[in-house]
């Protein structure tokens, strides 16, 4: 028996796409680069079939109180958690952005105007917040924020989604929030932090949240997820920060 057919043996995974069991299998074998994975009666090949259930339930049991709430859920939102599948960090946020969201805003207090820049697909993630900010986000992708301002009007959030290099804006709206999330990397491809710090310095906003990964490339959990330079950075320009661990992804909170 392949693999797909093996994990899609449980009655509540059987009709998740086979795509989507493709890509976790594919996420598996990236943390476990040794694995063989060809004889279904291996130990290796039950272990995995285990582990790639777990995280499918975790993904998939998003609404899932129970079957009938599935059941129950509606085209859109199914739409909704289909766009948030498509990236890999929205994807790993599903089992937990009500709860991140919720903590999020225990801190800072629900964002009247929000910013999220290298948004990706996360604007899509509007519906866990439990309040409807004006919504500002800013991409490269034409594709992405084309769907992100159609899905604004659709469900009435003010704002407005941005094809622009962040790079190169001057002026940003002033926002109560702005979202940061694993961008850093993108800001500092030459060495040092400069260009993240000439970023978040123009952000004109109450609260910063910038994230970080706590995986590398590799599927592996890293030693040190904390990035000392950025509290470094937090301390010189006298900003207070709490941080929050997700699982592959730690937040912090940054009060300017
Ligand atoms: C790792 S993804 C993170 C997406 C989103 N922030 C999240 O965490 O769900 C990086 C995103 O940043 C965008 N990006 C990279 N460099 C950018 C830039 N200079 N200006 C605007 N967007 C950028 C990419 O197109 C991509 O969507």
């Amino acid at each position: 028996m392949n693999l797909v057919k093996a994990i899609k043996r449980k009655k509540e995974l059987s009709a998740v796409s086979d795509a989507f069991v493709h890509k976790e299998i594919d996420a598996y074998i990236k943390r476990h680069p040794k694995v063989v994975l060809s004889n279904p009666r291996s130990k290796e090949f039950k272990a995995a079939v285990k582990d790639i259930r777990s995280r499918l339930r975790k993904v998939y049991g998003l609404f899932r109180g129970s079957s009938k709430v599935l059941k129950n859920l509606s085209q859109e939102e199914q739409i909704i958690v289909e766009i948030l599948n498509s990236h890999s960090s929205t994807r790993e946020r599903l089992p937990y952005y009500k709860e991140l969201y919720t903590k999020i805003f225990n801190l800072t207090g629900k964002p009247k105007k929000l910013l999220d820049i290298g948004c990706g697909v996360n604007p899509f993630s509007l519906q866990f917040m439990e309040c409807k900010p004006e919504y500002y986000a800013y991409d490269l992708s034409k594709e992405e924020i084309g769907a992100v301002n159609k899905y604004f009007s659709l469900v009435k959030v003010k704002g407005r989604a941005s094809v622009k290099d962040v790079l190169t804006i001057k002026r940003f709206p002033i926002v109560d929030v702005a979202f940061i999330w694993k961008m850093t990397d993108m800001f500092d491809l030459k060495k040092g932090h400069k260009k993240t710090e000439e970023v978040l310095t123009k952000i004109k906003a109450k609260h910063l949240v910038v994230s970080f990964a706590t995986q590398t490339m590799s599927g592996k959990q890293m030693n040190v997820p904390r990035r000392p330079w950025f509290e470094r950075m937090c301390k010189r320009l006298n900003w207070q920060f709490t941080i929050l661990e997700f699982p592959n992804e730690l937040f912090y909170i940054v009060e300017c």
